[in-house]
């Protein structure tokens, strides 16, 4: 399989400007200064992030930091409070989404059937019956199948929360390979969501932390390693922790 090579190379942001501004020509995505409220709670703080074509973006940070909520905004979902969104160079108004139907697409030609089959077999996503319901499939069946709907479709732009949940060794295997595939073709770019390192660094070609709204990490993956993110994240615990005791 030729995967590319996680590309650090790109044009790097002024020091001490912000790395989410970096000008960059084969962006696909840009956020820019993304801000979102719920009432009292601040879920995302003048956000910056740049996606470049083919690139596997890592979002990673605590729960609650605001990872599922960027995301709702850029798949249309909920609107940002303030900010834009560019998308191939243009920015995008995005209306809420249409809900999916959550059934396998009838399929009641002979060759379609035939042709799905194939190409669920070929990625390993043992199915009984191409007819399965989705709601009865496994987390990672339903998963497998979000990816290989992506990968035979045009989507160019694939955001994946937390695809990883809940899933065993084996399931989480599948999606990691049926990840890197998407990444050796090039012309998909994703944004995933995970919590565990050690698999997101095997698939990520760089890595962006929200903390509390913010994004205040940005590095290529090979530059970065899950001891230097866990570290980030225990200092963030003993912060809270020195200023819970500070209240206290
Ligand atoms: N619809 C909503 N209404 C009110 N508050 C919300 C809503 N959605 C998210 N929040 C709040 O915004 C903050 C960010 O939530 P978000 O779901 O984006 O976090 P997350 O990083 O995805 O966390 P996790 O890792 O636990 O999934 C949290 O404080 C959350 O409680
Ligand atoms: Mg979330």
């Amino acid at each position: 399989m030729s995967t590319p090579e996680p590309d650090g190379t790109g044009p790097v942001a002024e020091p001490g400007s912000d790395p989410g501004l970096a000008v960059d020509g084969a962006d696909v995505l840009r956020v820019e200064h993304i801000s979102k409220r719920f009432g009292a709670v601040t879920a995302l703080v003048d956000i910056n992030l740049h996606l470049r074509q083919g690139e596997v973006l890592a979002l990673l940070g605590d729960n609650g930091a605001g990872k599922s909520t960027l995301l709702k905004i850029l798949c249309g979902f909920q609107p940002p409070d303030s900010g834009r969104i560019i998308l191939n160079g243009q920015e995008v108004t995005l209306k809420s989404v249409k809900r999916e139907t959550v059934r396998w697409p009838l399929l009641n030609n002979r060759a379609m059937r035939r042709l799905a089959r194939q190409r669920l077999d070929d990625m390993g996503i043992g199915l009984k019956s191409v007819d399965a319901e989705v709601a009865r499939l496994s987390g990672g069946q339903r998963q497998a199948i979000a990816i290989a709907r992506a990968i035979y479709s045009d989507a160019k732009v694939l955001l994946l929360d937390e695809p990883l949940a809940a899933m065993g060794a084996k399931e989480a295997a599948l999606i990691l390979d049926l990840i890197k595939d998407i990444k050796s073709k090039g012309d998909v770019s994703v944004i995933v969501i995970a919590h565990n390192y050690g698999q997101v660094l095997e698939i990520a070609d760089r890595v962006n932390l929200l903390q509390q709204g913010k994004i205040t990490f940005d590095k290529p993956a090979k530059d970065t390693s899950v001891q230097e993110l866990n570290d980030i994240v225990i200092a963030e615990y003993r912060r809270a922790l020195e200023e819970r005791h500070r209240s206290a």
